[in-house]
């Protein structure tokens, strides 16, 4: 595990900002780094291309040129990239000891979903399932799903991917975030009572309504986004009655059904941007997100839900970063994220279907 020396740790705000800005301009075209919509500011300013997860895997995809791609991101983002970047390139994780992991990708184990995938297919036979993964997850789960018909999916397509599948007349399991799945399930169409719930954790006592399931939607979530409440969204109407409450999918049914718009990290960026001068906007999703989306328009009145922030993506700091560029000067490659040949073959299967659709 590589460590953050010292020397690092004790740099002033304006020395690492000007160190920052040497080594990018050193590295040149070598070098493209790409930050997710919830990194913090210091980290965003570096970045040359900002995005949503999907986004970003399309722009690791697009890359050709530069040999590394900095991925200020979390651990899945950055395996997705160095799944779908040429074998030449190399992914860089800036987290240092690989600490930026999503607590709801660890949620689904490839044990686990094996299990629960031996258990659907007795009651439905092998070809009446499809498997989906959220891109929130291990990679060794994608690998699954590629294996068995799958695809992954975003927060920005997880309804057309889960439409590919029922299209097809197939039941479908969804992992890992169980209300990514049920939102997008009732987005659908799909009745509540043909949405099953299995808990990794109880196999043996699992949803007795599984039998009539059309859609199984794995017991996993993202503590971010169910922090936020129904009560969140009472206090903001009756703070403005003039607000609009948008929330990300990821967010608890009754939440979704509370608010007046939800949707993924793009489509609440789009509504944000898009609406008229003054519309007043209470947002759900994560605050470094919320707080860039109300500097950027002023003109609009945007406000947090509540203060709700992703330690993972947080780990991502300025030190790690410098220190991650100025290694790659010196010649070294630190916090490189590699997925094992075979497990990648097969996520890749799920990630194409995806990019496909
Ligand atoms: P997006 O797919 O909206 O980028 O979401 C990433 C994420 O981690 C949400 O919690
Ligand atoms: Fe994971 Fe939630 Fe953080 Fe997204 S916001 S990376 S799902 S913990």
């Amino acid at each position: 595990m590589v460590r953050l020396p010292e020397e690092y740790r004790t740099l002033s705000e304006a020395e690492l900002m000007s160190r920052l800005a040497v080594a990018r301009e050193k590295l040149g075209e070598d070098v493209v780094i790409l930050g997710h919509h919830y990194q913090r500011d210091s980290i965003i300013r570096f970045a040359d291309f900002l995005g949503d997860s999907l986004e970003l895997s399309r722009a690791a995809a697009a890359q050709k040129r530069a040999r590394y791609i900095i991925f200020c991101g979390v651990d899945f983002m950055a395996e997705t990239a160095a799944m779908l970047c040429a074998p030449s390139q190399t992914v860089l994780l800036p987290a240092l000891g690989g600490k930026a992991q999503c607590p709801m990708a660890a949620m689904a184990t490839i044990g686990q979903a094996q299990e629960a995938w031996r258990t659907l297919t007795a009651l439905w036979g092998q070809d009446g399932l499809l498997p989906i993964t959220y891109q929130n997850s291990l990679a060794e789960v994608k690998a699954f799903c590629g294996q068995h018909g799958g695809a992954v999916c975003t927060s920005a397509n997880a309804r057309a991917v889960m439409r590919w599948a029922l299209e097809q007349g197939k039941r479908l399991i969804f992992f890992p975030d169980e209300w990514l799945g049920r939102n997008s399930a009732l987005a659908l169409g799909v009745p509540p009572e043909h949405i099953a719930l299995w808990d990794p954790e109880r196999p043996e006592a699992n949803d007795p309504t599984l039998a009539e399931a059309r859609v199984v939607v794995w017991k996993g979530y993202c503590h971010v986004h169910t922090h936020f409440t129904v009560e969140h969204v009472q206090a903001a109407r009756q703070k403005y009655s003039d607000v609009t409450v948008v929330v990300h999918p990821e967010c608890r049914v009754e939440v979704v059904q509370a608010a007046d718009l939800n949707g993924s990290t793009s489509f609440i960026l789009r509504t944000v941007r898009d609406a008229p001068s003054g519309t007043r906007f209470a947002v759900g999703t994560e605050i470094h997100m919320v707080s860039r989306l109300a500097r950027d328009h002023p003109d609009k009145r945007v406000v947090p839900l509540a203060r709700s922030l992703c330690g993972a993506m947080y780990r991502i700091t300025p030190p790690n970063l410098l220190y991650t560029l100025e290694r790659l000067l010196a010649g070294e490659a630190v916090g490189v994220v590699t997925v094992p040949p075979e497990m990648a073959r097969w996520a890749n299967v799920a990630l194409e279907r995806m990019m496909k659709l």
